[in-house]
């Protein structure tokens, strides 16, 4: 009997001993806890109605005369003729002025409109969109370093506001105003920042495919879903009540890189002409122009939000976008384009060994910024 007893107690003890230590994790993780789940969950809730309603329509519409005013940008560097009506893709890269490094890497690698030609025999046009150089000081030097480029390239379209993080919008209402008034039969549009690494190749067979199948109404990516606005002062993306009250974003794609197709771009530029562009995180109010147009984001795996895609040929076999190259886009290039990775992931066995290391690169707990495990199946 008192053994029993003993024996009960000292049971019962490890069960509070385990209790305690989940509590004190759970206290101790709480902050983090109590904002990625409790304010997922009700954003996520929330969602469909954010989705479904015209609330936010309403509150950001504006009229067609106010949203000229606010969008009349003039051009300082501009290229009407870059189209010639047969392109595939309008690639925009959001560039600044002092990244010639990054858009130099682009060029010679995804952003090669030659190789698209003789390699892939498709027409992609690159356009890098900017503002001016925020800092005066700086300013004049760098405009005649970029009419130089310019000169070279003739690839960069350029209009008259700063280039920070909060008139990112401004770049998006660009590429949509440019895109329809000089390149408006392109039957894609790419968007993507420039530390972004795009595989042109597997992009260029997707999109083949999809118009084959003649799919209107194509905006996909990385998709947030029912994401909430971040709240706290401190961080880049807050956003206060006064310009966004509710608790969650219409459904958008990541604007690390996305495509749409030509008929999403002429809607969205029909929504920018009636939407007060106040919303300074751009692919938030890509979703908030879309969602006033009636569209909706679909996922493809192998586009990336904010991380880099693990290094493997049984990656590059797949991937189309990874996000926050800088130094390697020209290696990565190199390696990801190899035609021998065929000769690793072909055949059955091909399959099983990549859909094996995939299954062991993007399954792991914490595996929160590239490809979703899903992407190790499909
Ligand atoms: C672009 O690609 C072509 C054809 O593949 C190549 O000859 C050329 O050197 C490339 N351009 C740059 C800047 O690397
Ligand atoms: C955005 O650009 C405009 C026009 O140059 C400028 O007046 C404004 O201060 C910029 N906004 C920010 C937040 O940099
Ligand atoms: C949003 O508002 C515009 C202009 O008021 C209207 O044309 C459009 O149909 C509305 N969109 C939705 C989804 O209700
Ligand atoms: C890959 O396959 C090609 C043709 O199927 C062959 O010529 C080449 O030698 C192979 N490379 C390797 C490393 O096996």
């Amino acid at each position: 009997m008192f053994m029993n007893f003993r024996r009960i107690r000292k049971c019962q003890f490890v069960q509070l001993l385990m209790m305690c230590f989940v509590l004190s994790m759970v206290m101790v993780c709480w902050e983090q806890l109590d904002y990625h789940v409790v304010s997922h969950v009700k954003s996520y809730s929330y969602r469909y109605l954010i989705n479904s309603y015209e609330f936010i329509n309403k509150s950001f519409g504006i009229s067609q005369l106010e949203a000229e005013g606010l969008n009349n940008i003039p051009y300082l560097i501009n290229h009407r003729n870059k189209c010639n009506g047969n392109e595939l893709l309008l690639l925009f890269v959001k560039s600044s002025p002092e990244n010639f490094g990054r858009r130099q890497a682009i060029r010679a690698t995804w952003g090669n409109e030659t190789y698209s030609e003789r390699e892939l025999r498709v027409t992609i046009r690159v356009v890098y969109v900017l503002g001016v150089h925020p800092d005066i000081q700086q300013r004049d030097r760098m405009q005649r370093m970029l009419l130089k480029e310019d000169q070279v390239y003739r690839d960069l379209v350029q209009q008259d506001f700063l280039d920070t993080f909060h008139n990112l919008t401004m770049k998006l209402v660009l590429q949509f105003r440019w895109s329809h008034a000089y390149c408006s039969n392109a039957r894609f549009l790419m968007s993507a920042d420039d530390d972004v690494f795009v595989h042109l190749p597997n992009l260029v067979s997707y999109l083949q495919d999809v118009s084959q199948r003649g799919v209107r109404d194509l905006w996909v990516g990385h998709v947030h879903r029912g994401a909430p606005p971040v709240r706290q002062k401190s961080s880049k993306y807050h956003v206060p009540y006064e310009l966004y009250r509710w608790p969650s974003y219409p459904d958008y794609t990541a604007g690390a890189g996305y495509v749409i197709s030509g008929d999403v771009a002429s809607k969205l530029y029909q929504a920018t002409l009636s939407l007060k562009a106040s919303l300074y995180i751009d692919d938030v109010f890509m979703g908030i122009c879309a969602s006033a147009m009636g569209l909706y984001p679909q996922e493809h795996v192998y586009f990336s939000g904010e991380g880099k895609a693990p290094y493997h040929p049984c990656i590059y076999d797949k991937m189309i976008t990874s996000h926050g190259h800088k130094a390697d886009v020209r290696y990565l290039w190199k390696v990801a384009t190899d035609p021998q990775i065929q000769n690793i992931t072909a055949g059955l066995a091909g399959k099983l060994y990549c859909t094996a290391v995939r299954v062991m690169l993007l399954c792991k707990p914490y595996n929160f910024n590239t490809y979703s495990c899903k992407a190790a199946f499909s």
